[in-house]
């Protein structure tokens, strides 16, 4: 399985989500018009999209509405923004295998095509019609809120340097689960689903968000011949404590641990310590404790499942709780 067959399966339902992101961003500023067709050239994954339809038309016999089409590419447009902003936030170079906006055009054409990305997004979402629509606006605007705590709290704590799997935790569902968890909500909300298919397709979102996030943060700790379209071995040197390292400090000496951890906080006046704390984590079982927690996560996503009829759309949601544990890039 892999995620073009998905989007193959979604067929006509796909191509009118594609075709309201294109439509919703056209712009009559040339500058803007360039850069969003840059940025939907490397379109990356598409994750959220194909899991809101799936979502949709696993809760309605395979009969989307045209709010779920809304919130399909409002959830991929809201995704572009802030990986716009977080680029900035992180001064990355590198996405999708191509050199980021930020480093092409300047940290203001990002920040700023992140603001117009993220503005569409609510448009898209946004109706004078009905009481879901308000609360899918809710929990849209949840999500931005959460993301930007989430995103706040991890700049804290890269400072204080004492982050542990709670805060480790709530970091990851705040910047990365949350937006699947909103994603899939308001496609359940699309299609009128039950309360107990809505909790249901939330625990299922936000298991598989976290997931989602661990292994990225396992990709980080990866060599560097992984071919994921971004550098690794970035985390660390922004003194980003992520689940590796955690798990790594975790399984060591008291002693040991404190010294692991002045060296984090103190990388930025030590690059040549960036090394030695990746050795550790590799050394210290971080990235088994780490994929121990990501299965934990997916099967939980899995038996969120179980109340779902049997359809094709639910074996690819079982089948993606999988390949986010597998996914190479
Ligand atoms: C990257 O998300 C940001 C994280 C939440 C880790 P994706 O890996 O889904 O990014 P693209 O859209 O496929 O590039
Ligand atoms: C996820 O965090 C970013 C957002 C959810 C905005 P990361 O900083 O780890 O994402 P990458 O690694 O840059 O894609
Ligand atoms: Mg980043
Ligand atoms: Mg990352």
């Amino acid at each position: 399985m892999d995620l073009n067959e998905i989007k193959e399966f979604l067929g006509e339902d796909w191509r009118r989500v594609e075709e309201r992101i294109r439509l919703s961003l056209a712009s009559d500023i040339k500058n803007l018009d360039l850069t969003n067709s840059i940025i939907l050239s490397r379109s990356g994954k598409q994750l959220r999209p194909v899991l809101s339809l799936l979502v949709a038309r696993a809760c309605s016999g395979g009969c989307p509405t045209e709010y779920s089409y809304r919130y399909a590419a409002a959830a991929e447009m809201l995704h572009n923004a802030t990986l716009l902003h977080d680029d900035v936030a992180d001064s990355s170079d590198e996405r999708r295998g191509v050199p980021t906006i930020r480093s092409m055009m300047g940290p203001s054409v990002s920040v700023l095509v992140g603001d117009y990305w993220l503005v569409k997004a609510m448009e898209c979402i946004f109706s004078d019609e009905g009481d879901g629509n308000s609360r899918v606006t809710m929990i849209f605007s949840r999500t931005l809120s959460n993301l930007a705590e989430g995103e706040m709290l991890q700049l804290q704590k890269a400072e204080s340097g004492d982050t542990d799997e709670q805060d480790y935790l709530r970091i990851i569902f705040s910047k990365t689960a949350s937006l699947f968890e909103a994603s899939c909500l308001s496609a359940a909300i699309s299609v009128n689903a039950s309360p107990e298919v809505e909790r249901a397709v939330g625990e299922y979102a936000v298991a598989l968000g976290m997931a989602f996030q661990i292994k990225d943060d396992i990709f980080d700790y990866s060599p560097v011949s992984t071919d994921i379209g971004k550098p690794v071995g970035v985390d660390v040197t922004e003194q980003k404590m992520t689940l590796p390292l955690i798990g790594a400090l975790l399984g060591c000496g008291e002693d040991k641990a404190c010294e692991i951890r002045r060296k984090v906080s103190e990388i930025g006046e030590h690059p040549e310590y960036r090394d030695e704390i990746i050795g550790f984590v590799r050394e210290n079982g971080g990235l088994e404790y780490s994929s121990a927690r990501l299965q934990e996560y997916v099967d939980k996503a899995v038996m969120a499942l179980d109340i779902l009829p049997d359809s094709m759309e639910k074996h690819y949601l079982s089948e993606l709780a999988s390949f986010v544990a597998k996914r190479l890039s």
